[in-house]
């Protein structure tokens, strides 16, 4: 049976368009080379209303949103639109159980209401432009890599300074693409007054919490409001009650004719981090050792925490925030070895491999795959080292603070992380041959005669004990793993650089797109259910009349407000629309992310993806990977009947 699948799959492989349809994130800089495909697709407008510098464009109604979201303009008072998981740690630091705005919710009912961030920025692209040649100047073939690197980063840095000397906010970076077989780069301008709206109570912005997380049927209500403020010139200031809303170049539309099956659609957005274009032995790598490896070891930790936070209320909030970070890895890491598995990506990857060889030979290409797979057999023993104790030791909040990272006490419960502390250094030991740990680690050891919970009960009586223990450990990891880690992958990316470039020219009918790397893309597909097992099909669109039938006041994921049950009762919304899929390509980064129709008007904001989906980030598959959105209407419906905010539609602009 397997055999035959994988002859089945291979064969699709070979046959099938060597791009699958609605994969990619592609640089809008060069949508013109997707414009057509777009177009006939559904999409109305073109390549320059998507991105321009010489005219207001949508790109300039896009924001990085801190330091790792997407938000969109949506008045021409800088009133921006995210996720309330982009916004929760905001949202968080202005409540107080006198204003618990994460319980209750939270609208500004005037412009002075509106709470200040500090440390919050928001970045516009000015531009992106293509400056390999730029930053290779002076480059001669027989420099190593790190003589290479040393040129990029002081032709880059020359640059940025020409650049950033004008001020006003203006921020650059350099960012290599296809492993720096090409530079871009990007010009932003960065905004960092900005200021708190409106989120509605977590029991509809979290709704479904980690249970529901990176699952379908959805029914979040996964935004929060925020407002860009600048100085009286529109620029960039820092807070002031003299700063007045930002008025955009370019905001969003907001469509009320709603999604159905089959609609174009695209998202525009921050990706964080893909790999689509690595070697099989990394996607083995993935599957068979990191992501087992971690999921395991991810269970025993959210388990101890869980067990705590049942018990109490206060403990569930302490740990609500680190649970979510831990369990969200964690879950994505399940889909995605089941869906590399699934997919058969290593073998397809093999088979590729050697079609590339037989290709490359007599070409310099030659025996560069052999070459990385052997690299990678170098690279594994001490990658999965540092990832463990990434897992493990530094999951220790004694350890942490050892180290000299700050753990807030307020949301610390210490017999947690004594029971943390047990497990997870347990595990490290028993998983790591002893060449991995320093000698302080293997002293103590024999000193408790390997009995973990003797060795907790003393570090965690004595402060002493614990900043030995995590020196030690820190120490061993930055000066004897995480170096030699940084130059075997930095081997890596440099055969990487070559195996691109062969693929390339491999596949010259191919259109291939740079791995997500934070910078803005554009995605684009349509609203589309997908089949998760043999026999189900998942339409793609959710309704309230989904989240009456989670409401359980019992569970506390499925807890509503009272509120939405009133409404729901008064009759006249079973209807309204909560979520829709669509098959954009996505990842992390892309929360927030404005999903648009064919007219460019706003339809939703992108959050998450389907869990059966999530090998998108090595392999797209475009039968099960799916992005989940907020439907713009839900949100529309929240601050109207849940927050009583509609004086905010008064900046908005809607269409039909
Ligand atoms: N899975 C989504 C993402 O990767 C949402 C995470 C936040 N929500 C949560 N329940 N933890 O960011
Ligand atoms: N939930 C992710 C984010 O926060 C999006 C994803 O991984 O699809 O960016």
């Amino acid at each position: 049976m397997k055999r035959r699948l994988l002859a089945a799959a291979l064969l699709l492989c070979m046959t099938a368009p060597l791009l699958k349809a609605d994969e990619g994130m592609w640089l809008p800089a060069l949508i013109s080379q997707r414009i057509g495909d777009m177009q006939a697709k559904g999409f109305k407008l073109t390549a320059e209303d998507i991105y321009s510098v010489n005219q207001a464009s949508l790109k300039d109604a896009v924001v990085l949103f801190g330091s790792g979201c997407t938000g969109e303009l949506v008045s021409g008072e800088g009133l921006l639109f995210t996720n309330h998981h982009c916004g929760y740690s905001y949202i968080q630091r202005h409540s107080s159980v006198e204003h618990d705005y994460l319980k209750d919710g939270f609208w500004a009912l005037t412009r002075a209401d509106e709470l200040p961030n500090p440390g919050l920025t928001v970045r516009f692209l000015e531009r992106m432009e293509d400056v390999t040649a730029v930053v290779l100047k002076g480059y001669k073939a027989k420099m190593t890599e790190d003589q290479r690197q040393e040129l990029v980063k002081k032709n880059a840095r020359k640059l940025r300074d020409q650049i950033e000397k004008e001020g006003n906010g203006i921020k650059t970076s350099v960012e290599a693409l296809y492993y720096g077989n090409q530079y871009f780069l990007f010009v932003f301008r960065e905004y960092r007054d900005v200021r708190l709206v409106g989120a509605p109570p977590s029991s509809i912005g979290k709704f479904g919490g980690e249970t529901d997380n990176w699952m379908w049927p959805r029914h979040t209500g996964d935004f929060s409001i925020f407002r860009i403020y600048a100085g009286p010139d529109n620029l960039p200031a820092d807070y002031s009650v003299d700063n007045v809303p930002y008025r955009p170049k370019k905001f969003m539309k907001i469509s009320t004719a709603g999604v159905k099956e089959g609609d174009f659609t695209f998202v525009y957005g921050c990706p964080g981090s893909t790999q689509e274009y690595v070697h099989s032995e990394a996607v083995r790598y993935i599957q068979d050792v990191s992501d087992p490896e971690k999921i395991a070891l991810r269970t025993a930790r959210l388990n101890l925490m869980k067990k705590y936070m049942d018990q109490s209320q206060a403990v569930r909030i302490q740990y609500s925030s680190k649970y979510a970070s831990v369990a969200n890895a964690w879950k994505k890491w399940q889909g995605e070895e089941k869906g590399l598995r699934k997919n058969l990506v290593v073998p397809v990857k093999q088979e590729y491999e050697k079609r590339f060889e037989e290709w490359a030979v007599g070409t310099r290409y030659e025996g560069l795959t052999t070459r990385l797979a052997q690299l990678y057999a170098a690279r594994n023993p001490i990658y999965r080292a540092y990832e463990y104790y990434n897992e493990t030791v530094r999951a220790v909040e004694k350890i942490q603070k050892g180290m000299g990272r700050v753990v807030l006490a307020k949301d610390y419960y210490q017999p947690i992380d004594e029971e943390i502390f047990v497990a997870m250094m347990e595990a490290f030991d028993k998983a790591l041959d002893d060449s991995y740990k320093p000698a302080y680690f293997l002293e103590t050891r024999a000193e408790f005669g390997g009995n973990m919970e003797v060795w907790k009960d003393s570090v965690f009586a004595n402060p002493e004990r614990a900043k030995a223990l995590a020196v030690a450990l820190d120490k061993h990891y930055s000066q004897q793993i995480a170096p030699v880690v940084k130059e075997l992958s930095q081997s890596i990316t440099l055969l990487y650089r070559d195996y691109m470039q062969g693929q390339m020219e491999f596949e010259p009918q191919k259109a291939f797109y740079p791995d997500a790397n934070l910078t803005l893309r554009v995605a684009y597909g349509k609203v589309e259910g997908y089949q998760p097992l043999d026999a189900v099909y998942y339409r793609p669109v959710s309704t309230l009349k989904g989240i009456i039938e989670k409401d359980n006041p019992d569970i506390f994921d499925y807890n509503i407000p009272q509120v939405l049950r009133d409404i729901y009762a008064r009759g006249g919304f079973q209807d309204q629309p909560v979520c829709f899929l669509a098959t954009n390509h996505t990842t992390g980064g892309n929360s927030g992310s404005p999903v648009l129709n064919a007219d460019g008007h706003l339809i939703g904001i992108n959050f998450d993806r389907v869990w059966e989906g999530t090998m998108s980030d090595l392999v797209f598959d475009p039968e099960i990977c799916r992005n989940i959105s907020l439907d713009v209407r839900y949100l529309l419906f929240v601050i109207k009947e849940v927050g009583h905010a509609d004086y905010l539609f008064n900046e908005m602009v809607f269409v039909n």
